[in-house]
């Protein structure tokens, strides 16, 4: 209201803000092939649209509808909207079995790809901004680097510096 000149109409708006609260959570949709007769049918058919709860207990218990999960500390923000990586990784669990194909129609940083790679997954998916097709692309190839490096200490290039992930040491 300053910057159009309504000084009265400012004092009387003072400590007003425009927009929302911030966000504490996010809405997941869960698609999945549509079926004809029952969930089993599609289950049978397309393999998905059943969820893996064994794989998926939080704290020795059923997982709810509402999941809290954080970055943990050694992880990365490279994408203003990023997932964190342990909360795609139990969705992929949940929703998937190895081998399958996940679809990320938006990838951002790459989360999605990586949780693939990390849970044996195959991976397509789509990125407009070329920034960040380039930090995704680098993410797992400092992944594959990393796992390579861990699975065969011996091949250990002192040479490689990967900027996006961190060496887990085991
Ligand atoms: C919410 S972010 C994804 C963040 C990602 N899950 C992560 O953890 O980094 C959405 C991404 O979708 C991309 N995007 C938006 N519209 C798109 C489109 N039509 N096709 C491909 N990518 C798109 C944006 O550039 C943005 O990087």
């Amino acid at each position: 209201m300053e910057k159009r000149g309504l000084s009265d109409e400012a004092r009387q708006w003072d400590g007003w803000r425009l927009g929302n609260l911030a966000p504490k959570w996010e809405a997941i949709a869960w698609l999945f092939k549509p079926y004809r007769l029952t969930i089993t049918d599609n289950v049978l058919k397309n393999q998905t649209g059943a969820i893996n709860i064994e794989a998926c207990l939080i704290d020795g218990k059923s997982p709810t509808n509402l999941l809290k999960f954080w970055f943990s500390d050694d992880e990365l923000r490279l994408h203003e909207a990023q997932k964190p990586l342990e909360l795609i990784e139990f969705l992929i669990h949940l929703t998937t079995r190895e081998g399958q194909v996940i679809l990320d129609p938006f990838v951002g940083s790459g989360t999605t790809a990586l949780a693939c790679m990390r849970t044996n997954r195959q991976f397509i998916g789509f990125e407009l901004n070329p920034h960040y097709v380039e930090i995704g692309q680098q993410r797992l190839n400092d992944y594959h680097h990393i796992e390579k490096i861990v699975n065969n200490p011996q091949q250990l290039d002192l040479f490689y510096e990967a900027p996006f992930e961190k060496v887990k040491k085991q």
